[in-house]
């Protein structure tokens, strides 16, 4: 069954109040995205595996440890997932970057699926599937489902806020994801937007609409 981690640290909370705020502008928005990812990678990382290693310091031999296995893979979904990419590389400069490109059907509010480019190695590599926004589910189950058709055994999900709902249908669909959240909020409304979320984080990332 997945675990559900909402991360109460007093700093992603506080600037989680921010991008949440209607008046905060694309700029603002985007820098904060950004360090709460940064945050979050930080986080997610605390079961990443490590290896023994002597290293030489200026006074003598130091056993020590670096990251074991091969590079994470982060697999942003297009669009929004772009927004929290850097502020994870900043923590994890050596990962891989696969990108799944979705939209949800404002209609029907299903997932369409229109680009996917993982890195190489797929089954040997742990994966981190990123978007700001876990609304009905659809979207995470889509790229997570691309994912795994590709061979990937171990993927995580972060995600800025999420609703239940999406939280139980990616729970539903993929009881081996584990799920990392800065929020759970309350509910969808009748759009299948968060509420109250922070509205529509592409548009509010890239300054549309
Ligand atoms: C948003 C968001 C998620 C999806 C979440 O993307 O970034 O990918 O909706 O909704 P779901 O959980 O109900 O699937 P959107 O479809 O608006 O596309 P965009 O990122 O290109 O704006
Ligand atoms: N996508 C968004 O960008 N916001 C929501 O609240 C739901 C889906």
């Amino acid at each position: 069954m997945s675990k559900v981690f909402v991360f109460d640290h007093p700093l992603i909370q506080h600037k989680l109040t921010y991008i949440r705020d209607k008046e905060t502008g694309t700029k603002e928005f985007r820098e904060l995205v950004d360090e709460v990812a940064g945050l979050m990678a930080f986080e997610i990382t605390r079961d990443l595996p490590l290896q023994d290693v002597t290293v030489e310091t200026p006074v003598g031999l130091a056993k020590s440890k670096t990251i074991a296995g091969k590079k994470l893979g982060l697999v942003p979904i297009l669009r929004a997932g772009l927004g929290m990419v850097d502020g994870i590389l900043r923590m994890i400069p050596a990962a891989k970057v696969g990108h799944v490109g979705l939209y949800r059907d404002p209609e029907t509010l299903q997932p369409v699926e229109y680009y996917v480019k993982l890195p190489t190695d797929v089954e040997e590599r742990e994966f981190i599937v990123i978007d700001p926004m876990l609304a009905t589910g659809g979207s995470a189950n889509e790229a997570i489902n691309s994912l795994k058709k590709r061979g990937a055994k171990t993927i995580k999900l972060m995600c800025l806020v999420a609703a239940p709902e999406g939280v139980e249908a990616v729970k539903e669909v993929h009881p081996d994801v584990d799920i990392y959240l800065a929020a759970m909020d309350e509910k969808l409304n009748d759009h299948g937007y968060i509420v109250p979320g922070l509205g529509d984080a592409g548009d509010r990332l890239f300054g549309t609409k």
